[in-house]
């Protein structure tokens, strides 16, 4: 099956005229078997038209294309492998879906999704992405601000923390059936970065509904932090007064902590957190401190270990 959306158009449509007729100079200068291999790679590197506003691109971030975004995913209740999710997840049934919001606030509620994403106003917003295994995209994201719907529920003064849950249902997602986490996943974030304004709740990518392997139908969006404090499939936001456990910290706290904010100078003990390999780039890129958002969001952490809270 092709892994494109039935109603994509042809590359040769959305390729700017310029840009293609650099790509045919540098393709003539290149010559003999360069030539042809970046022929190849040109055929599959097209990207989608990406709508949205840039946010924290440096001038060298391109959006990744449609079918890295959608096909390198993790998703392990599809699956470990990087090509699972997008293998097992074409089934899973996103509607009808309920969105709980509760815990510390004055208006909890039951919502159905529809009625949940109804009030706020649809953005596209082009994020990077950092994923603590050390590879990296650019990402058109389509979906709303966290802080509208943490605002709408009146979060009460005791609340100092939200916790995000995906879906516990093993007859749909076959990864559920082993103990490789602790089921359903969970993340976390202190109520001021979740109020954020760059913290988003993703309903689509590249101005499509979301594909399930992607997180379908709601999933959290925060673009300092590493890929996985961005919970998939969200069933319930909860606020609290202590921090809320998160999947990946249960199972090795040593390795991935509650912050998890991007941070050059912090490794992992698995992988160097200094450079990274952006998807579909042969050489790598030096990381940015919190992703290249530091303007943006370094306030939030004044004064903080950021070695102890990694
Ligand atoms: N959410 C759930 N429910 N289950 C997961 O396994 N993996 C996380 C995060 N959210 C994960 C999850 C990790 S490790 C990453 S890097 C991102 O999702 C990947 O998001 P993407 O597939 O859209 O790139």
């Amino acid at each position: 099956m092709s892994s494109r959306p039935k109603d994509d158009v042809r590359s040769s449509e959305i390729t700017p005229e310029a840009h293609y007729l650099d790509r045919r100079r540098f393709l003539a200068a290149a010559g003999g078997f360069g030539a042809a291999l970046l022929a190849v790679r040109g055929a599959t590197a097209d990207t989608l038209p990406a709508p949205g506003k840039p946010y924290g691109l440096q001038p060298d971030d391109k959006p990744t294309p449609w079918d890295d975004v959608t096909g390198y995913n993790n998703f392990y209740e599809f699956g470990t492998d990087k090509a699972d999710p997008k293998a097992n997840a074409q089934a899973f049934r996103t509607r009808p879906w309920t969105v709980k919001v509760d815990g510390l606030v004055a208006k909890p509620a039951d919502y159905a999704l529809e009625d949940f994403l109804k009030p706020s106003a649809v953005e596209d917003r082009i994020y990077r992405h950092r994923c603590v295994e050390a590879w990296s995209m650019v990402v058109p994201w389509r979906g709303i601000p966290l802080a509208d719907v943490l605002k709408r529920a009146q979060p009460s003064p005791k609340a100092k923390y939200v916790e995000f849950t995906t879906l516990l249902d093993p007859k749909q997602m076959p990864g559920q059936r082993s103990r490789t986490i602790d089921w359903p996943y969970t993340e976390g974030l202190r109520l001021d970065e979740a109020m954020h304004p760059l913290a988003f709740l993703a309903t689509g990518v590249y101005g499509r509904t979301l594909p399930n392997q992607n997180g379908a139908p709601l999933r959290l969006v925060v673009p300092w932090k590493y890929g996985f404090k961005g919970c998939k499939s969200i069933v319930r936001i909860r606020l609290t007064e202590t921090q809320p456990k998160t999947a990946w910290n249960q199972i090795a706290s040593n390795e991935y902590g509650f912050y998890a904010n991007v941070n050059p100078g912090v490794d992992h003990p698995r992988w160097s957190q200094a450079s990274e390999r952006r998807i579909g780039e042969f050489l790598k890129r030096k990381t940015l401190m919190f992703n290249g958002y530091a303007d943006q969001v370094a306030s939030l952490y004044q004064g903080m270990d950021l070695a102890k809270n990694y």
